[in-house]
This record gives structure tokens, C-alpha cells and sequence, in this order.
């Protein structure tokens, strides 16, 4: 087993994380007795039958108080409904301060779940079992939390840091091909971010994914770098803006494909999209744009989006973007594989409305 440690220098938080196959047994029992909480998974529908009902029964069967509720599967329930509802449960159930939360599941159960125990009594201690690479690689880390609303996404939530976290690979056995291809994305975009030796890992290995060893690797060197950036800068005002590479044109993707396109697959066009802009910029060699596509291709990725259709659309949607400023969008830009454009200090920036034009031209004939 594989542990890191994050600490938050803002707030002097601090919580370990656990990679390794077989781990939610007994380091995880013994995790949960140090507690005195009774525990409560919250899962969504599609896990509840096997997985919440193994741990469950594991927890029971050391004495160890728990409990557990679920909401339906799906991105669309990650709403303050569905919050409402869960604290509306366990409110019912007489539970306070005494619960600790266990979000067992991807992405949308960890935002949810830790937000509502951001919220729950004014804030519960929180436990993350990721079952998705993408959820292990991203949304575990780093306490971003939060909700949907019809405005879009994430727009209400906290930062609000787990006290603990499990990634345990037998939970990727049964992990679709789409959602792989979600998790290895934000894992290349970890190494064209900051690590040029992952990235080539990821260039020369796409078929060792199934070696657990190789995984677990490959997973423990992603969140280190993820660990090393929101340690700096919790509340994503700086240098944690890095690891927005590649999501301002993926954003507009999944925006104007109505996230009928995976996450992965539009951040993957957003990447290479992204990574030419640099080119275009003076910043890097264009050769390196052709080596990150034909890395993503190794995943199998569609590389193809009909969001390029109107440009004039596109551009709209890539100002959306959060990092946008005076209705410019603005980018994380590359100088090489494994190193980010800084310019004093900042870690974004607009470019010229040429280059910005040409650069979507170009996508248009490549990804249409
Ligand atoms: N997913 C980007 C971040 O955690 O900041």
C-alpha cells in the first residue's frame, strides 16, 4: 500500500491518503474504530446493492456503528434537491455531530457528499472511497465540493477537506472503457502539467493499464502532483489554476456537446487544442502537439466533437469559463511536456484574438 500525506498549508489541515488493491479491510476497520463516529455510506444507486451493502456489513461485523442512505446514479442528481433530501434523512434519524460521512463512489458522490458534510451541523468529518479513476486521480483530492444548479456546474459548494481516503484498485475491475479514458486524461494532464516522466510513462505503457503495480504507480505519482499544487493554494486563486489545463475549450466542448460528450474525451480535444495554442503562442515546438496526440490516441480516445461547427459559439462558451476575465477567456499554456508558461507569477493567459482564431480554425478541421 501506497500512502501520501496532504497538508493544507492555508488552514494547517492535514489527511492521509491510501492507494493499494485489498485495502478496505483491516487498515480501514482500524481507520474507522479510532473514530467513535458512527459512519454513514452514502452512495448513489448503481454501487448500493453489492459494494455499500459489502462495507456495511464489514463495519457491522467489527461493532462498529454505521448506517447508510443512497441517491439515484447520474450527474443530473447532483443538485441541492438531492442534498436537501439526504439532510432531511439523517435529520429525521435524529443523527448530529456524532456521524461521520462515507462517500462511496465517483465524482458526484464525493462532491455531494462532501458538501453536505461542509454543511451537515455545520460540518461532519468526511471519509472518500473513490470507485473511478477520475475520482481518484481528481475530485478526491483537494476538498473542491459542491452542487449543480440550472446556471451550471459546481456553481454552489465549499472547500471542504475529507479526513480520510481510500483508493482501492479491485474497485476499477468493472470500470466501463469510458470511464478509464476520463481518468487517464486528467492523469496526462497531470505530467504535461508538471511531471514529464509520468507523461512518458503514459506515452510508452498504454497497455500495462490492467497491472495493478503499474496502476497503482501511475495513480500514486498523479495525486502526488495534484497533492504538491492544492497544498499551495486551497482555494484555487493561484498555481492551482494549473490543473485547469486543457478545460477552458473542454468546458466549452461538453457545454455545447449538453455533456452528452465524457468529460475525458472533450479534455482530451481541449488538451491538444490547448497545447497548440502554446505553439501558436512562440512558447513551445509545434512537433510536441503531434507527440501529446498521439499519446491520447494510444487511449483510444475519439478525438472528435461537433462543438467547433459555429465558432462564433464556441467562443461565447469558452468565456463561461471561471477564468475568464473582462469577457477573455484565458489558459494554462505549456513551454514544454511537463513545464507551464508562468510570466510573473501568473499561471494564465489571454492571447491575441488572431492566434485565438487560428487556433480554432484549426481544431475545427482536426476534431470535426
Ligand atoms: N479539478 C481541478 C481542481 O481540483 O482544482
Amino acid at each position: 500500500m501506497k500512502t501520501l500525506e496532504i497538508h493544507i498549508q492555508e488552514n494547517a489541515k492535514h489527511y492521509p491518503i491510501y492507494i493499494g488493491t485489498n485495502i478496505l479491510d483491516s487498515h480501514f476497520i482500524a481507520y474507522c474504530q479510532t473514530s467513535r463516529k458512527k459512519w454513514i455510506i452514502i452512495t448513489d444507486s448503481h454501487l448500493v446493492d453489492n459494494l455499500a451493502h459489502d462495507l456495511q456489513n464489514l463495519l457491522e461485523s467489527k461493532n462498529i456503528p454505521c448506517d447508510q442512505l443512497h441517491f439515484p446514479a447520474g450527474e443530473s442528481y447532483k443538485t441541492r434537491e438531492t442534498k436537501q433530501k439526504l439532510e432531511d434523512t439523517l435529520l429525521k434519524k435524529n443523527y448530529g455531530r456524532d456521524v461521520a460521512l462515507i462517500a462511496l463512489g465517483g465524482g458526484v458522490v464525493t462532491d455531494l457528499v462532501g458538501f453536505l458534510a461542509a454543511t451537515y451541523c455545520r460540518g461532519v468529518p468526511v471519509m472518500y472511497i473513490p470507485t473511478t479513476l477520475l475520482a481518484m486521480v481528481d475530485a478526491s483530492i483537494g476538498g473542491k465540493t459542491g452542487v449543480n444548479t440550472a446556471t451550471g456546474k459546481n456553481l454552489i459548494g465549499a472547500f471542504y477537506q475529507p479526513v480520510a481516503v481510500f483508493m482501492d484498485l479491485n474497485l476499477l475491475k468493472t470500470l466501463p472503457p469510458k470511464e478509464w479514458s476520463n481518468g487517464i486524461v486528467e492523469i496526462v494532464k497531470h505530467g504535461l502539467i508538471q511531471d514529464k516522466s509520468l507523461f512518458q510513462l503514459l506515452q510508452n505503457n498504454p497497455e500495462k493499464m490492467t497491472d495493478c503495480a503499474y496502476l497503482s504507480h501511475i495513480i500514486h505519482e498523479s495525486c502526488k502532483i495534484k497533492q504538491q499544487i492544492i497544498q499551495q493554494d486551497e482555494r484555487d486563486l493561484g498555481i492551482r489554476q494549473l490543473l485547469n489545463f486543457g478545460h477552458t475549450i473542454g468546458h466549452a466542448i461538453e457545454t455545447l456537446e449538453d455533456f452528452h460528450i465524457g468529460h475525458g474525451e472533450a479534455v482530451a480535444i481541449g488538451i491538444i487544442a490547448e497545447a497548440y495554442l502554446s505553439a501558436l503562442s512562440g512558447f513551445m515546438d509545434i512537433s510536441i502537439v503531434e507527440e501529446i496526440t498521439r499519446t491520447l490516441r494510444h487511449y483510444h480516445l475519439p478525438l472528435k466533437t461537433s462543438a467547433f461547427n459555429d465558432l462564433d459559439l464556441f467562443k461565447k462558451a469558452m468565456i463561461l469559463d471561471k477564468k475568464s476575465v473582462s469577457q477573455t477567456p484565458r489558459f494554462v499554456l505549456l513551454d514544454d511536456i511537463g513545464k507551464t508558461h508562468q510570466e510573473n507569477e501568473q499561471h494564465v493567459f489571454s492571447v491575441d484574438s488572431s492566434i485565438l482564431d487560428t487556433m480554432l480554425e484549426w481544431s475545427q478541421k482536426c476534431f470535426s
